[in-house]
């Protein structure tokens, strides 16, 4: 168990170029915590800062209150799980299992190895290829070999870097569940870094969004959704994305594209001085009004001309396009740069009811929540939205959901703190025993 602070952490090539910059964060015991951004943004380099691939530029990394910054990564007892499993070919699953106990020389014995092996592979439902060599396995159960290695060396914390990117889709879901099911039972830190976001969304007790090296904002996966800081953390976490749509202010009322609607005063003097902002909608907040559905007071109606539509049975994606703004067209342009996208077309997504029946050229009937829209500075991207004190309410209720699933994992797995405040670890011969979950 371990706890892991990152205290402005910079990493700088050879070039000078910072692709970590000024970074700071803590990484509770047990918790399980995600690096996510666009490609580039830094996620490994400052995985492996924390790992000790990397020197740190400058900055302080601390685990368990002890600054490790000159440690060599296997006196950080942290263990790492690569994209490419860096798995021995002709050894056998066991071996490969057993390679960092085999590594510690004379720390253990035949038994004891025998032992740890095959808790960690009945764990990961390797037991019948034990003797198999790694060539001759599945992507997926190589990549629970490569586990096995990390389970058996009792680290600290878990460091995984994509481990899921080589899968197909299927697999990569099935061995999602896997990963965050084994983290609750086993209870460890673990870092994970993905440019997935729904990998990021699901797995995650909180998640860091990174950009160009930058932290831009650490929350749990429900507030980076409803209360993200900026716009570009607001257009790199849903699918599909968040609609960013120009507006003009105009006192106490914004003119969108399709519709005019009114603004709170609190917003309205947040606005002034402002002539145009970005308003961010969720696709799903827009519904289809010919559904009869009741609508919550204070809604917004508009009609507009959908050009195009995609059924899936559940939902129905609706695209209308609109003239843009030249005013904001740049600071979109360059956010979807950012977001590494691949060029926003001038048109909004609307997730609608499957019921929906508006089809292609139809005009729809609509309306929306202003409450649920987020308004954006063009220029720094800030949210003027964000309602820090909702935000510090989810913050609350994700700790706490935390703390009860980590309990009840232990609790299930009959796990428990001894006297010292020490975890009874998974080598116990009462997880063995254990029942998956
Ligand atoms: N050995 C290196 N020397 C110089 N620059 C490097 C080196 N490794 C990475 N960089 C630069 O540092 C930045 C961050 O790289 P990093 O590999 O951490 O990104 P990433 O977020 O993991 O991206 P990806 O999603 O593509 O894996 C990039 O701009 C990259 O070009
Ligand atoms: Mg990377």
């Amino acid at each position: 168990m371990s706890q892991i602070e990152l205290k402005n952490l910079v990493k700088k090539y050879g070039d000078g170029f910072p692709a970590v910059n000024d970074v700071s964060l803590d990484i509770a015991d047990g918790e399980f915590m995600i690096f996510v951004g666009p490609s580039g943004c830094g996620k490994s380099t400052l995985l492996r800062m924390i790992v000790g691939l990397e020197d740190i530029t400058s900055g302080d990394l601390f685990i368990d209150g002890k600054r490790v910054n000159e440690l060599a990564p296997r006196d950080r007892n942290l263990a790492m799980v690569f994209q490419n499993y860096a798995l021995y070919p002709h050894l056998s699953v066991f071996e490969n299992i057993a390679f960092p106990l085999r590594l510690e020389k004379g720390r253990h014995d035949e038994k004891d190895i025998d032992r740890k092996v095959r808790q960690a592979s009945s764990m990961l439902e390797l037991d019948e290829h034990l003797e198999r060599k790694p060539g001759n396995l599945s992507g997926g159960q190589r990549q629970r070999v490569a586990m096995g290695r990390a389970i058996v060396r009792d680290a600290d914390a878990f460091l995984f870097d994509e481990p899921l990117s080589n899968l197909d889709a299927k697999l990569r879901g099935q061995m999602r569940t896997e990963i965050a099911r084994m983290q609750r039972r086993m209870g460890i830190t673990t870092i994970y870094v993905t440019h997935d976001q729904t990998e990021a969304m699901t797995l995650g007790d909180r998640v860091a969004v990174l950009k160009k090296g930058v932290l831009q904002q650490v929350a749990s996966p429900r507030e980076l959704y409803e209360q993200p800081v900026n716009l570009f953390v607001a257009g790199f976490i849903g699918t599909p994305p968040m609609n960013f749509l120009p507006a003009r202010v105009n006192g106490n009322t914004l003119s969108l594209p399709f519709v005019d609607v009114p603004i709170s005063g609190d917003l309205a003097g947040k606005l002034s001085g402002k002539e145009i902002v970005i308003v961010g909608i969720r696709p799903e907040y827009i519904k289809d009004a010919s559904l009869g559905d009741a609508q919550p007071q204070g809604t917004v109606s508009f009609r507009a001309v959908v050009d195009q539509t995609e059924w899936l049975g559940n939902e129905q994606y609706a695209y209308i396009p609109y003239q843009a703004d030249e005013a904001v067209q740049h600071r979109l342009d360059e956010l979807d740069r950012e977001l590494d996208g691949e060029g926003m077309r001038t048109q909004m997504v609307v997730n609608l009811d499957g019921r929906s029946r508006i089809l292609e050229g139809d005009e729809g009937d609509l309306y929306f929540d202003p409450s649920l829209m987020h308004v954006f500075d063009p220029e720094t991207g800030e949210n003027f939205t964000r309602d820090e004190q909702k935000a510090s309410q989810i913050a609350r209720e994700s700790e706490e959901t935390r703390k009860r699933a980590l309990q009840r994992a232990r609790e299930r797995e009959g796990l428990a703190e001894d006297g010292d405040g020490q975890r009874v670890t998974a080598d116990g011969p009462d997880a063995r025993g254990a029942t998956r979950a």
